[in-house]
């Protein structure tokens, strides 16, 4: 395998240009792809479904370094659905093979992923994978976990609806052993529950192939991005691909963030009303409705506890994460 991942791109005066006039308009930060249309391509260009999931890997590298000449910091790819794991044995097998020779490749490149600041994350459940490859990724993502110049993350064994599953699922056994109330449960908590924590809300979600659907992909995560629908088997998906997508994000980008920029108060206010309720159903003794600092007073000394709760309860989802991770990276294959 070359080091197309760690090659730069070298543009062409005109793409200079242009990438000159796009930079002067409001970019993503982080961009989520479904790199649809492998198998397609395969058929289309006569190469084996190895061959061409071999370059939509290489494709990554590549678009990879576009992100970087655009400042897009955070870029995630769906490169494994849990659904995926329904395909025959033999195509899961030329996908895990892959899976395992890339992983390894990235883990052999350690050093330029260091000198460039790439930090390699994975968002699913890695341990349904055979164990070699559960164990590269978690080294992957342990080896990796200070860099901050670059997130990449990889979406393997992973849909949106398993994620907020294992998000509910968690939230639910911090009540069972006493670190959370019922009543800490709300969307913000979801949110931090979830795998992607850390990263930023996706502001741009690119589907190549034409097909028209997000195939349970970052749903939560999506809910303010721009959608990108673009005819073009991923890998065949180019700088001027991107460069449409990016044009039209920025059509739509205005609209976006006035969604987003009014939600943040709403939310926030829904919480504080929300917590307010419970704060006073349980000082109902106190019958101080009239008072009004003495009510806000209750309700402040109640988030002020909701607030203790869940950050106790987070740091230590986060570690058990950690945990289940250095475990997974001491397995032996
Ligand atoms: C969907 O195309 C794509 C996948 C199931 C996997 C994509 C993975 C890669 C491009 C590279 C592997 C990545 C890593 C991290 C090793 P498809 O198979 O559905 O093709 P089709 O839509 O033409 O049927
Ligand atoms: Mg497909």
């Amino acid at each position: 395998m070359g080091d197309q991942w760690f090659e730069r791109v070298q543009y062409s005066w005109f793409q200079r240009f242009v990438i000159n006039c796009v930079c002067s308009g409001k970019l993503p930060k982080h961009v989520a792809f479904i790199m649809d249309g492998n198998r397609r391509f395969a058929k289309v260009n006569d190469i084996t479904r190895s061959e061409s999931y071999s370059m939509g890997f290489e494709k990554i590298g590549e678009i990879l370094d576009y992100c970087e000449t655009f400042s897009i910091r955070y870029v995630s790819v769906y490169a494994f659905s849990i659904e995926n794991f329904k395909r025959s044995d033999e195509e899961k097998s030329e996908l895990f093979s892959l899976m395992s020779d890339k992983m390894g490749y990235l883990l052999s490149k350690i050093d330029k992923i260091h000198e460039k600041g790439i930090r390699i994350n994975v968002l699913g459940d890695i341990t349904l994978f055979p164990d070699n490859i559960t164990k590269t990724l978690a080294r992957l993502q342990l080896e990796t976990l200070n860099n901050s110049e670059f997130c990449l993350t990889l979406c393997l064994a992973y849909t949106s609806r398993d994620e907020i599953r294992n998000s509910v699922k968690c939230m639910a056994q911090g009540v069972a052993c006493g670190k959370l109330r019922v009543t800490d449960i709300n969307e913000t908590l979801l949110d931090k529950c979830l795998y992607s924590e850390d990263l930023p809300p996706v502001d741009m979600l690119l589907r190549t192939s034409g097909e028209v659907r997000l195939s349970d992909y970052m749903m939560w995560q999506a809910n303010f991005a721009a959608l990108q629908f673009v005819k073009v088997l991923w890998p065949d998906f180019g700088f001027w691909h991107l460069i449409g997508s990016l044009l039209d994000y920025q059509r739509q980008e205005p609209m976006l963030s006035q969604y987003r920029e009014t939600y943040s108060p709403f939310l926030e206010k829904m919480t504080r009303a929300e917590l307010a309720a419970v704060a006073h159903s349980e000082h109902c003794n106190l019958k101080s409705h009239d008072n009004c600092h003495l009510n806000e007073a209750i309700t402040d000394a109640y988030i002020q506890s909701h607030q203790m709760r869940t950050e106790g309860f987070l740091s230590d989802l986060r570690g058990e994460r950690r945990e289940l991770l250095e475990h997974c990276a001491e397995l032996t294959v």
